[in-house]
């Protein structure tokens, strides 16, 4: 019987699409850590909801993060874990923070697609579709994330607006289909 074992050997990942995800392992780090704070800048000005809402991105940023971690030590590539972003920590309203919100999802989508533009072209199949799970991911937030702005743009400087707007955020954001 051939010993198949001698042919089995780890193909190591192009050099610039392994940097390119390292690249993308801090970017989903710093999204954690930006999310926390503004999870806990809307827990301690009283907005419960909006707190709740980042908490949960926060975990889901953390999550994407992983997730390329483990990807990368899979393919044996080198993964280097980065020192993260001071986050900010203050926002003069609430449509400062879902604008920063919005901006941060979009910076990440433009990573990712940079990333896929790499893996075309050094013809990385693998890590291409690999990437697709963070195509569809981000297709997603950027959604929920232009569908909170733009409430948030309607309700304007209304207080009882805003209180509405902390009581429903998860199940607006739940029912945001981007599909749609
Ligand atoms: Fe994983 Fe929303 O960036």
């Amino acid at each position: 019987m051939v010993n198949l074992t001698k042919f089995v050997k780890k193909v190591h990942m192009n050099k610039s699409i392994e940097k390119l995800l390292n690249d993308q392992i801090k970017y989903e780090a710093n999204a954690s850590m930006h999310y926390m704070a503004m999870a806990s800048w809307a827990d301690s000005n009283g907005y419960n909801g909006i707190a709740e809402f980042f908490y949960n991105q926060s975990e889901e940023e953390r999550v994407h993060m992983l997730k390329l971690v483990k990807f990368v030590n899979e393919r044996s590539g080198k993964v280097a874990i980065p020192a993260l972003e001071k986050p900010k920590a203050d926002f003069e309203s609430l449509q400062e923070l879902f604008e920063d919100f919005l901006k941060s999802e979009m910076f990440v989508t433009e990573q990712i697609n940079h990333v896929i533009f790499e893996c075309l072209d050094k013809k990385d199949y693998n890590v291409h579709n690999f990437m697709q799970w963070y195509v569809t991911e981000q297709l997603e937030e950027e959604a929920v994330a232009r569908t909170l702005l733009d409430k948030l743009n309607i309700i304007g400087d209304d207080k009882s607006g805003h209180y509405l707007f902390d009581r429903d955020i998860n199940t607006i954001a739940t029912a945001v289909d981007p599909t749609a």
